[in-house]
């Protein structure tokens, strides 16, 4: 049952109906409880139970339902279904926020999570990404040590700058992501208002078989908009739930968000010798060399009807990918593939693929079975494949999505190529990109930051963002000085 039905009574988990929602039963009016109270109990052990393990990052989010609809031929790219000229596909998308818990506040200056799921008849296509084209590190191995840095001490359970910039400053790679952090982009006005991407370099396969590089960029209709220091944490002291309102009251009245799809296509051949990395998610593609490509818009229209169930027990995946599409070399895309499943085994439960949110629209015929909580079942099918019962189940190996790859075994960065650097993008952002004013809100946002840093944290700061812009970076040095 997903809906309330106002004619069927107050009644217990096994359906009988309850004696009362209100009363205990005690011996006397006054007297102690009874252990044989089913309806007390039952009560009082589910609530005890009601929360489950909160996201691991991306803890605080909310989302909303939609429908995503292909304006632009992308066919000779794609033989995805749902990528098809005219096609409408359900949706389901969540914003977030990575390093606070499930209750922070929205205007925390963070990076923006935007996961999104589409429920296609080919299976469920996730594309879970940030707000942000890039990201701090660029192997999976670093991942859990990013995340620890962002949170919480192991003494006073208390943030801390310095642990931050004590991680970003020996991770030099993170140096672009930090720059778009700290500008104005790391404080959006709205979800509504900002853009998404996938950052990671992604496969599509046409249906020839001919495999292309692409990167997908989610444009806000509404335009991008971003809010000052000031009104952040003025709000995040007035509403914590910010973003998560405005976001249901718009779709609520009416207003519905939307987002153009724009994809960025990089022919396969061209990985191998292309200038720097193109699988190394702490770059942009130069629109230059790739421009941009329409396919579609999608609108957010409906609002979740029960929370828990359609938002906090959603498990988007990047390891949800369907025919035509694929995943690519990059090793944290790679990490990542296997991490989601595995922690929504632990967070939601090892069916979790079997509630109405997380279930594809198409039939499903998988041989892994049983676990907490199953509820779709084979019946009496064979439970083993190969087999002569009729079930089916696939002999051959078909991969038409993947790349080559043969090499000793190693523990290595990437191969650097000629303009592989982690400085480069960073100053094109935050010389290039960036105008005086954003400059200076830039140097005001990092200078303060570094309340609670200390050495050698602090030289290390001032040099990280002289090696991304001198100046940029004296003028840090200088106002933290003078502040002092
Ligand atoms: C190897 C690197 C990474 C690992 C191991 C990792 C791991 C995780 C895990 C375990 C979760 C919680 C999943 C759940 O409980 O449902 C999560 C959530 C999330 N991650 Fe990552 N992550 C990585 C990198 C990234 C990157 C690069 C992006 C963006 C491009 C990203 C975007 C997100 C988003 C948006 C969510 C929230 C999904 C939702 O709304 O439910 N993560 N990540």
């Amino acid at each position: 049952m997903t809906q309330f039905d106002p004619n069927i009574p107050s009644t217990t988990e096994s359906g009988a109906p309850r004696q009362s929602d209100a009363h205990s039963l005690t011996v006397g009016a006054d007297g102690p409880l009874l252990l044989h109270d089913v309806e007390l109990v039952q009560k009082l052990a589910r609530f005890d139970r009601e929360r489950v393990p909160e996201r691991s990052p991306h803890a605080k989010g909310s989302g909303a339902f939609g429908t995503f609809e292909v304006t632009h031929d992308v066919s000779k790219y794609t033989k995805a279904a749902f990528l098809q000229p005219g096609a409408k596909t359900r949706m389901l998308q969540r914003f977030s926020t990575v390093a606070g818990e499930l209750g922070s506040p929205d205007t925390w200056r963070d990076v923006r999570g935007f996961a999104l799921r589409f429920y296609t008849d080919e299976g469920n296509f996730d594309m879970v990404g940030n707000n942000t084209p890039t990201f701090f590190v660029r192997d999976g191995m670093k991942f859990p040590d990013f995340i620890h840095s962002q949170k919480r001490l192991p003494d006073s359970g208390l943030r801390s700058g310095n642990m931050q910039w004590d991680f970003w400053t020996l991770s030099p790679e993170s140096a672009h992501q930090v720059s778009y952090l700290m500008g104005d982009r790391g404080l959006p006005r709205s979800w509504r208002h900002m853009n998404g991407y996938s950052s990671h370099t992604y496969m599509w396969v046409n249906a020839e078989g001919e495999r292309f590089w692409v990167k997908y960029h989610f444009l806000s209709d509404q335009g991008v908009e971003n809010m000052t220091n000031e009104e952040a944490e003025r709000i995040a002291g007035e509403d914590a739930d910010f973003h998560r309102r405005d976001l249901f009251e718009s779709i609520a009245s009416g207003d519905f968000p939307s987002w153009t799809l724009h994809v960025q296509i990089m022919p396969y051949e061209d990985a191998k010798t292309y200038r720097f990395n193109p699988f190394d998610l702490t770059k942009v593609w130069p629109k230059a060399d790739y421009p941009r490509i329409e396919v579609g818009r999608y609108t957010l229209n409906e609002n979740p009807v029960n929370h828990f169930a359609q938002i906090e027990q959603a498990a988007f995946s990047p390891s949800n990918t369907v025919p035509g599409t694929g995943l690519s070399p990059d090793k944290m895309l790679l990490a990542r593939v296997f991490s989601y499943p595995d922690a929504q085994r632990h967070r939601i439960g090892t069916n979790y693929n079997q509630l109405a949110v997380n279930a594809p629209i198409n039939a499903v015929n998988s041989y892994d079975k049983e676990g907490f909580m199953q509820y779709h079942h084979s019946g009496n099918a064979p439970v083993y494949a190969p087999n002569s019962y009729g079930r089916s189940y696939e002999p051959e190996a078909t991969v038409d999505n993947g790349w080559e790859a043969d090499g000793a075994m190693v523990r290595a960065a990437y191969t650097l190529r000629e303009d592989d650097s982690d400085w480069v993008q960073a100053n094109a952002l935050v010389r290039g990109v960036y105008n005086d004013e954003q400059r200076a809100r830039l140097v005001d946002t990092v200078v303060g930051s570094l309340g609670d840093v200390v050495e050698p944290v602090l030289s290390n700061v001032f040099q990280y963002w002289k090696n991304i812009d001198q100046q940029v970076g004296e003028a840090i040095e200088a106002q933290y000085n003078e502040g002092k």
